[in-house]
C-alpha cells in the first residue's frame, strides 16, 4: 500500500475480522466472542489499546478467562492522561495496525474511550465497523461515556443491541447501520465465568461466603473526580454499612486511589467504619466476592449488569443508569452520592427479594455475533 493512503479498497481488505479490547469490563464483554471466534476457526485478531495497563486491570484478566494475548498493543498509550491525548493516541495506533491487518470488520464493545478510538479508526480507512452495546443511552450529557456511545453508533454498519430499549434509542436516532439484537455478551461471560469463580472459594476461609459483606467499586470521573462528591458517597456507604450490621469490601480502582491521595483524603477513606479497602481483584475473584455478597454499592455500568445477572440487590451511585431495566426489575436502585438516599437505598435493598428475571439476553450472544461476523467475511451480510 502506498505511503499517505487514507483509505482502503474494499478489494484491498482480507477475510478477517480485528477485536478492540483495552479496558478491564471490555476485556471480558468479548472474552466470550474471542473464545467463539477461535471455536469456530473463524480468522480474526486482538488488538489492545493499552488504556487500562495495570496487572489487576489487565494481564490478570486474560489468564483468568484463559485467552490468549492480543495479537497486536498500542505502547504508550498510559502516558495520555486527558481525554483528547488518550483518545488521539489509540486513534493513531489502532490505524497504523489496520493498515497491516486490513480486518473487513472491526469489533468493538461498549463506550469508553478505546472503543471510540478503534471505531473511528475503522470509518475512516472503510472497514466495516461493529459495535457490541449499541444503542445504550444515560440522556446525562456529561459523561464522556455518552459522547463515546453516541459517536460510535452513528459510524457503526452493524449495531448489536442488548433488547428493545436499545433498539428504540438507535430507530429515534435514525442511525446509518443494521441492528442485529443479540444480546449483551457480559451474559454469556457472567454464566460461563461463574462456576469457576465460585471453585476459586473452596477452603479458603478469608474468601466469600464466610460473614454478611457488601462490595463497593467507584471510579467514575463524574464521582471520583470532585472531591465533595468522593467524600459524600464514601460517607453515605459507610453509614449504610453500620446501621445495617455489614462490612462493605471496599476494592479501591487506581483512578480512585489516586485522587484520594490527590485530595488527601486516604487516611479519611481508611478509617470510615464499617468499610475495608483494598486493591482491586482480577475478574475471577472480584465475580466470586460479588456472587456471595448481600448487596453491592457502585458507579459502574459493567458491575450493575453483573450483580442483576447473579441475583445481587444494587445500589448505583450515580444519579442515572443506561440499565434502566435492572431498576424496573427491583435489582437495582439509584441513589446517587447523598448519604441519607444511600443508606435508604441500601436497606430497601437488602430487604428485597432477589427474584427477578436477568434481561440482556439469554447468553447467546457471542454466538449470534459471531454468525454475523461469519455472514460479513463471506459476503452474504447485506448491510442495511
Ligand atoms: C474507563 C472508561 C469507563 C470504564 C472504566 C472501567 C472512558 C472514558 N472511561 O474509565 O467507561 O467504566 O474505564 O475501569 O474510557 N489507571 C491505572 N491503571 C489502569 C487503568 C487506569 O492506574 O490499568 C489510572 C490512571 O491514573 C488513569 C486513570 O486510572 O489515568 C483513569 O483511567 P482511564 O482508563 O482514563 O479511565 P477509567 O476511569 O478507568
Amino acid at each position: 500500500m502506498a505511503n499517505g493512503t487514507k483509505v482502503l479498497r474494499p478489494d484491498y481488505l482480507r477475510a478477517t475480522v480485528g477485536v478492540v479490547v483495552g479496558t478491564r469490563p471490555g476485556i471480558v464483554m468479548l472474552a466470550p466472542v474471542l473464545q467463539e471466534l477461535e471455536r469456530r476457526g473463524v480468522a480474526h485478531f486482538a488488538i489492545h489499546t493499552g488504556q487500562h495497563y495495570s496487572p489487576n486491570m489487565d494481564s490478570w484478566i486474560f489468564d483468568d478467562l484463559g485467552l490468549a494475548l492480543p495479537s497486536y498493543r498500542v505502547e504508550g498509550t498510559s502516558l495520555r492522561t486527558s481525554h483528547g491525548a488518550q483518545t488521539a493516541h489509540m486513534l493513531e495506533g489502532i490505524e497504523a495496525i489496520l493498515l497491516e491487518s486490513r480486518p473487513r470488520l472491526l469489533l468493538v464493545g461498549g463506550d469508553a474511550n478505546t472503543n471510540l478510538a478503534g471505531a473511528l479508526a475503522a470509518r475512516k480507512l472503510g472497514i466495516m465497523v461493529g459495535h457490541i452495546e449499541a444503542g445504550e443511552r444515560s440522556f446525562d450529557w456529561s459523561m464522556p461515556e455518552e459522547h463515546n456511545r453516541r459517536i460510535i453508533d452513528h459510524i457503526s454498519d452493524v449495531l448489536f443491541t442488548t433488547g428493545a430499549k436499545a433498539e428504540e434509542n438507535l430507530a429515534r436516532e435514525a442511525v446509518q447501520g443494521r441492528i442485529v439484537c443479540s444480546g449483551n455478551p457480559i451474559v454469556d461471560a457472567a454464566r460461563s465465568f461463574a462456576a469457576a469463580a465460585r471453585a476459586r472459594c473452596d477452603g479458603d476461609p478469608h474468601a466469600a461466603g464466610v460473614e454478611r459483606y457488601a462490595v463497593l467499586t467507584l471510579h467514575r470521573e463524574e464521582n471520583v473526580d470532585v472531591a465533595a462528591r468522593l467524600q459524600s458517597a464514601l460517607s453515605g456507604v459507610s453509614r449504610a454499612s453500620m446501621e445495617l450490621g455489614i462490612e462493605t469490601r471496599f476494592y479501591v480502582h487506581p483512578r480512585t486511589r489516586k485522587r484520594l491521595h490527590e485530595f488527601g483524603l486516604e487516611s479519611w477513606a481508611s478509617d470510615l467504619p464499617g468499610l475495608q479497602l483494598s486493591e482491586p481483584l482480577g475478574f475471577l475473584d472480584f465475580t466470586a466476592a460479588l456472587c456471595e455478597a448481600v448487596l453491592v454499592f457502585t458507579d459502574s455500568g459493567g458491575v450493575q449488569q453483573e450483580a442483576c445477572i447473579h441475583h445481587v440487590s444494587c445500589v448505583t451511585l450515580r444519579d442515572n443508569t443506561e440499565w434502566t431495566e435492572t431498576v424496573e426489575l427491583g435489582a437495582n436502585r439509584i441513589a446517587g452520592v447523598d448519604p441519607e438516599s444511600i443508606v435508604d437505598a441500601a436497606r430497601v435493598a437488602l430487604k428485597s427479594k432477589r427474584d427477578w428475571s436477568v434481561p440482556f439476553g439469554d447468553g447467546n450472544a457471542a454466538a449470534i455475533i459471531v454468525d454475523c461476523v461469519e455472514a460479513v467475511l463471506d459476503g452474504s451480510f447485506g448491510g442495511r
